[in-house]
């Protein structure tokens, strides 16, 4: 049985996530290695409901970035028991589209929650877990933004300012500039390129891993 790995791909609106996701399936594939793919928030039924509370635009009242901290940590709980750990635990590698990177950078960077309370809650939470490797796909706001308007109408927290999505830029490339975990992959390039550097990068990390098992 394979050891299954919990590989994670993150970036702001307009990154390309989807089409890095594609990627690292088809390496996956090419390794025969069985996997799950999850998003966050998301990924189970009640964590999609939670998705659809944080994402929507349409609410008769203010959203409080309290309610929007704690709804990202619920639903990735859900995640986390239902869907993550089963997967590993059979050998199966799993993808996640984001995972607590994003609440560091979008709550701690964008909100500006203090790192003390968004390591207190990741702890509760999460215990301890962490992904194998995330790819960060880093890109200006504004060229990310600009790709995310040209895909039509714009989310809750993708109307916020330019300014909350530097300062979330800044949270990613802080952390990953401190997480070996963490690969940085220069998102601004064009796609074939930014696709063959993640083709690389995680060729390599699955070979160091079938090699170490
Ligand atoms: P997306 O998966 O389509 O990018 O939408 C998820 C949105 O939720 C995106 O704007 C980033 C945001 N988000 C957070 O603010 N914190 C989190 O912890 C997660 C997982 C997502």
């Amino acid at each position: 049985m394979s050891i299954g790995k919990f590989i994670v791909i993150e970036g702001i609106e307009g990154a390309g996530k989807s089409s890095a996701i594609e990627v690292v399936k088809k390496v996956l594939e090419e390794y025969n290695l069985e996997y799950i793919s999850t998003r966050e928030p998301g990924g189970t039924k009640l964590a999609e409901s939670l998705r659809d509370i944080v994402k929507s635009a349409d609410h008769c009242e203010t959203v409080t970035q309290e309610t929007e901290l704690l709804l990202m940590y619920a639903a990735r709980s859900q995640l986390l028991a239902n869907r993550i750990l089963p997967a590993l635990n059979e050998g199966k590698w799993v993808i996640g589209d984001r995972h607590d990177l994003s609440s560091k950078a979008y709550q701690g960077g964008g909100r500006q929650f203090d790192d003390k309370v968004m390591d207190l809650i990741a702890e509760v939470t999460l215990k301890g877990f962490k992904p194998d490797l995330t790819l960060y796909l880093d890109i200006s706001p504004e060229q990310g933004l600009s790709r995310a308007q040209a895909r039509g109408e714009l989310d809750r927290i993708e109307q916020e300012k330019i300014e909350f999505f530097h300062r979330v830029r800044d949270k990613y490339c802080q952390i990953a500039a401190s997480d070996s975990s963490i690969i940085t992959i220069n998102a601004g390039e064009e796609m074939p390129v930014v696709h063959e550097n993640i083709r690389q990068q995680f060729s390599m990390f699955i070979k160091s891993t079938l090699e170490n098992n």
